[in-house]
């Protein structure tokens, strides 16, 4: 079945909005992330997505000189922002080998893990990490810069039905088939390295505003680069197991697919919508309790003082103690 993105916030432009760029990254629902948490001084935490180490700097602060937290990036410009703290342990890479890190370091259980998922605004702003439609630079994206898979190959290798599904599934964009198609013409003869040439190539096909209309080829673009689906899926299946009981997890998305994953995951550890038999009852077994009934949303104030925080979403879950 196909699934869309939710148009009200999934493709809103909230990571294109203009701001000050001396932050490296304004932490969203910090309060209610923390509290979702429930931290234990002397636990043993992880921060899947550490950025600019807004959430671990909290987390730290409750924990006591015994606690631990793991930090995971895997953008190396991350590593600028590490706390002087020897309670803080960063782990360079993708949240995907989440158990396999954790067990580098002799941590087969721990007391809770957060993700606040997506891009910085550090790597927005950044102009040459080629994620913003606002800059001049190479069509990049790679949340991670040791990967090989750029935007631009991408747009240069991928087929045209290819090109449709994810510009449809992860953008939203409304003409998806004529812009792959678009995409198949030119590239043969019109480089599409540089975000001004991807722009300018395709500038009679884009509908509506085009800032809004690139915001959604860009998303999209962005999701497939970095798999970003692919990874939270992963990560999401090793909770269950690498949580104590009564440990807590707490996700922050950014648009309907990934609150879709997390919901249907925490709900009944899978992510389909499961198809009932009416005749047979079915009893789900699921290692997680929910607690956020429904997801927690940035209050005005802290929409209005951060606008990138708008489309953000908190869902938080418990081990449950005994299965
Ligand atoms: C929204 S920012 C996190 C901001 C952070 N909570 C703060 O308060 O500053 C997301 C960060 O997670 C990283 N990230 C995203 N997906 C990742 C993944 N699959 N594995 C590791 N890091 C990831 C990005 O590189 C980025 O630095």
């Amino acid at each position: 079945m196909k699934k869309k993105i939710k148009k009200d916030k999934a493709l809103s432009t909230d990571q294109q909005i203009n701001q000050p760029t001396e932050a490296y990254h304004i932490p969203v629902l910090l309060q209610e992330t923390i509290a979702g948490l429930a931290i234990q001084p002397e636990g043993i935490y992880v921060d899947c997505t550490f950025g600019g180490g807004g959430h671990s700097k909290a987390i730290l602060e409750q924990l006591g000189p015994k606690g631990k937290l793991f930090a995971f990036d895997q953008d190396e410009d991350a590593k600028r922002n590490l706390p002087d703290d020897e309670r803080l342990v960063f782990v360079p890479h993708n949240f995907r080998h989440l158990e396999r890190f954790l067990r580098l370091h002799q941590i087969n259980a721990v007391d809770g893990i957060m993700a606040d998922l997506g891009v910085s605004s550090h790597q927005f702003d950044e102009a040459g990490r080629g994620f913003s439609t606002r800059f001049d630079a190479e069509l990049d994206m790679r949340m991670d810069q040791r990967q090989s898979l750029t935007a631009f190959e991408v747009v240069k290798n991928y087929s045209e039905v290819q090109l449709h599904k994810l510009f449809e599934q992860y953008g939203e964009v409304t003409n998806a088939k004529t812009l792959a198609k678009k995409i198949v013409d030119v590239r043969n003869h019109v480089s599409l390295k540089t975000i001004d040439a991807f722009k300018n190539a395709l500038r009679e096909v884009v509908k509506g505003n085009p800032n809004k209309y690139f915001a959604q080829v860009f998303q999209a673009l962005r999701i497939q680069v970095n798999d970003e689906l692919g990874a939270l899926k992963e990560m999401l299946q090793q909770i269950p197991k690498l949580l104590k009981p009564g440990g807590r997890v707490a996700i922050i998305t950014f648009h309907s697919l990934e609150d879709r994953l997390v919901k249907n995951f925490f709900r009944r550890g899978s992510f389909d919508e499961p198809e009932r038999n009416p005749f047979i009852n079915e009893v789900e077994l699921n290692e997680l309790k929910i607690i956020t009934k429904k997801s927690i949303q940035p209050s005005e104030k802290e929409m209005n003082e951060n606008p990138r925080s708008r489309s953000a979403r908190l869902r938080v879950a418990e081990k449950i103690m005994m299965v």
